[in-house]
């Protein structure tokens, strides 16, 4: 049996968990609030929580799963891409961990981990499948040939689908991050106010300019109606949330035929949107896709996903010396 602790801590969460053989046994995930109130993630902020929390967290997830520390075969920290000072906190306690057990340690690229939540339980993909990768600092459509072979074949030129959430929802005044929130309204709207859609060729992706739309139209209709927010944010949200679906579905049925692929799958932060994982079911019935949508909890920020993706590079002997460091830019 192979039991690995792994620790996340990219970026606004500090997540620990116990994997056995591929399984969860435990995924404690603590979130920090402090940053809402700034509208949006303070870097020094999270470093700071991530400090307080990854020493409760990672004994709350030992307990969880009824394992010891000594039970342990090694040890999977994220090393990017993230925040450098959030990196630092989890890739140093990982280190030492390590160090103290003398067991090894195990680099994981949180972007490949988030596509390789869809490991965490069954149903599994079959190879070779897309996974459509969305969260607040990247959107990709990635070529998985296997559990540690994957091909970027479009990705963003400008802001990542969930910073156009956020960005969006902070011109609706909703706080951060706003993506659930406007999530749940949109579900309460009609999509009835027309945003532009961008026109990239290929796979890749452009969302800055529905931000910008977003702000022209909001700023026009409020110098007429000083609570058109007010009395118009669930048709905001949803018109918002139809045009970023649209955008990503549109690539995604597009890379389908490409790459001659009906294996599709969904992954990181945004994947957790409604409107989001509907398309994706209504499209697949339609052009007879298989489709793979992980639990909410494996969408965003998790240990689990860090864990199986530890997983898999235990097996095919890939660890990582103690001399590793954090990047926050990370290619696959
Ligand atoms: O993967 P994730 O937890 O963290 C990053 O690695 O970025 O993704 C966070 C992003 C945020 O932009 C957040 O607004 C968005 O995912 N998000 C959502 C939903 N839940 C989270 N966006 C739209 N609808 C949701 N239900
Ligand atoms: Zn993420």
């Amino acid at each position: 049996m192979i039991k690995i602790l792994a620790i996340e801590s990219s970026c606004d969460e500090t997540s620990a968990a116990i994997i056995s053989d591929g399984r969860v046994l435990s995924n404690i995930i603590a979130n920090q609030d402090i940053h809402a109130e700034y509208g949006g993630v303070v870097p020094e902020f999270a470093s700071r929580s991530h400090q307080e929390n990854i020493v409760p967290v990672t004994e709350m997830a030992l307990k969880k799963a009824g394992s010891e520390l000594k039970e342990m075969n090694a040890i999977a920290v994220t090393v990017g891409p993230g925040l450098m000072g959030a990196l630092l906190v989890g890739v140093s306690f990982a280190k030492s961990l390590a160090y103290g057990l003398n067991i090894p340690l195990i680099e994981v690229n949180h972007m490949q981990a988030h596509i390789l939540a869809h490991f965490a339980e069954p149903p599994f993909p079959s190879f070779p499948f897309l996974c459509l990768t969305v969260s607040g600092g990247h959107t990709q459509i990635v070529l998985v040939r296997d559990h540690l072979n994957m091909q970027i074949i479009g990705q963003t030129l400008d802001d990542a689908v969930g910073e156009a959430f956020d960005k969006s929802g902070k011109i609706f005044g909703l706080g951060y991050p706003a993506g659930p929130v406007i999530d749940k309204l949109a579900q309460k709207g009609e999509a009835n106010i027309k945003f532009p859609q961008p026109q990239i060729p290929g796979l890749d992706f452009s969302f800055s300019g529905v931000k910008t739309a977003v702000l022209y139209h909001v700023q026009n209709e409020v110098r007429k109606d000083a609570d058109y927010i007010k009395n118009n944010i669930e048709r905001l949200c949803a018109s918002l949330q139809y045009t970023l679906v649209q955008i990503l579905i549109k690539k995604l049925i597009k890379a389908s035929v490409d790459h001659n692929i009906k294996q599709i799958a969904i992954a990181g932060g945004v994947s957790a949107n409604s409107g989001l994982r509907s398309a994706i079911i209504e499209t697949g019935l339609k052009l007879g896709w298989q489709t793979y949508i992980p639990r909410f909890e494996y969408c965003t920020d998790n240990a689990a996903m860090i864990g199986v993706a530890g997983y898999y590079k235990f097996l095919a002997n890939q660890f990582s010396s103690l001399d590793i460091t954090p990047s926050a830019r990370l290619p696959f």
